[in-house]
């Protein structure tokens, strides 16, 4: 039987950006919006919604989020691009070194080959196993000397494998590495805890996994960290004097920040910490086995990477038997209505290893906690239908 298409979309695309938000956070802005004037550290508040507390807030809120002890130690930045560009360009300089996974999305690949261009800093890429983890015992063999620091995304937006941070955490602490993690795909659904990981950085985009808007984004830095700022201006604060107020976190806050995005994480850390991120996760993790599962039984589907949800996330890749990914991706979204991303995911390197750069990728859907049940289950129908003809 043929499935029946739905007029609008079925969103499956949530490793590009979340959708849908939580309810809180459309009222929270619209209601911002209309009420207050959206700058912090630089005016006065007369009404019940201040920017300058809501803003302290959201900082305690993200320390929470990943263990952190400091508040003022969470930065506000644009994404998780600029979170990691501020580091990566803020610390490392001719003649450093500096350790990468194989998996890494183009915020980390782009700015290391363009280091390595403009600065001479080198990389090279930890060991892993075939599903693209990094093996902890195995790292010692790629550090040199001058190695500052190793940078990882804690899942992958390819192949969803999930790294075991807190090995390679405590591994890279006997090395004495300070560690950087990418939490992109993971920020507010899996757990973080800088403390137990030994995490010197997270870098974690707004709008994503943290369910608020983009243009919005977090860094945390450890008591080691002091990479040069990126932007050099206003702080709102200080104004007396012509060089940046060297404290945390206008250091690293010059210019106006994005007060709506932030409004927005407010109503969205409140909705992650009242769902708790455990359940999240474990809802994550059910979506993915149905959906592994469902892409496993039908013939010519390719997975790529971890068949095991236990070690890897509902960002899922694949490839069907003649079809390449683009053709695939059309069909998807003009047949059937499904929002999904085709083609390198802005990660060449992740179709490298994983051999599927000569397809031209593939394609992926990512299910997130508030995608509808019946939107997994159509999707599941829909790729039934799509492979009936190869049995
Ligand atoms: C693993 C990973 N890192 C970094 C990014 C960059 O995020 P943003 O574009 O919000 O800066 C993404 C976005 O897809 C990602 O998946």
């Amino acid at each position: 039987m043929a499935v029946t298409i739905p007029e609008g979309q079925v969103y499956l695309d949530n490793a590009s950006t979340s959708f849908p938000k939580p309810d809180a956070v459309s009222d929270a802005i619209g209601e911002a919006v209309r009420t207050v004037g959206l700058t912090t550290g630089r005016g006065t508040y007369f009404c019940e919604i201040n920017p300058d507390d809501i803003t302290a807030k959201v900082r305690r809120m993200l320390a929470r989020l990943i263990n952190a002890d400091n508040p003022r130690r969470i930065i506000f930045t644009y994404s998780a691009t600029d979170s990691i560009n501020l580091v990566l360009f803020g610390t490392l300089g001719e003649g450093d070194h500096m350790l990468i996974s194989a998996l890494e999305h183009h915020a980390v690949s782009r700015p290391a080959h363009y280091l390595r261009e403009t600065r001479g800093v080198a990389f090279d890429l930890m060991p892993a196993d075939s599903d693209g983890r990094i093996i902890p015992e195995r790292i010692a063999e790629v550090v040199k000397p001058n190695t500052r620091l190793a940078c990882i995304s804690h899942v992958s937006n390819v192949a969803g494998t999930i790294q075991p941070v807190a090995d390679i955490g405590a591994e890279l602490k006997r090395l004495d590495i300070p560690f950087m993690l990418d939490a992109s795909q993971s920020a507010g659904c899996h757990a973080i805890d800088v403390k137990a990981m030994n995490l010197d950085v997270v870098a974690a985009p707004g709008h994503k996994s943290l369910l608020a808007l983009p243009g919005s984004g977090m860094l945390y830095l450890s008591e080691r960290m002091k990479p040069a700022p990126f932007r050099v201006g206003g702080t709102g604060v200080k104004s007396e004097l012509y060089h940046l107020p060297p404290e945390l976190p206008v250091y690293y806050e010059s210019g106006t920040p994005n007060v709506l995005g932030i409004i927005a994480l407010e109503a969205s850390l409140g909705f992650i910490f009242k769902e708790t991120v455990d359940a999240i996760e474990r809802r994550h993790q059910r979506l993915c086995g149905r959906v592994l599962g469902a892409l496993q039984e039908l013939p010519g589907v390719s997975i790529v990477g971890p068949t095991d949800p236990a070690i890897r996330a509902p960002v899922i890749s694949f490839n069907v038997e003649g079809f390449s990914p683009k053709e695939l991706s059309e069909l998807l979204a003009e047949k059937y209505h499904v929002a999904h991303r085709g083609g390198l995911h802005c990660a060449p390197m992740a179709h490298e290893f994983f051999g599927t750069t000569e397809y031209g990728g593939a394609v992926r859907v990512s299910p997130a906690f508030l995608t509808p049940d019946e939107e997994v289950e159509y999707f599941c129908d829909v790729l039934e239908e799509v492979t009936a003809d190869l049995a």
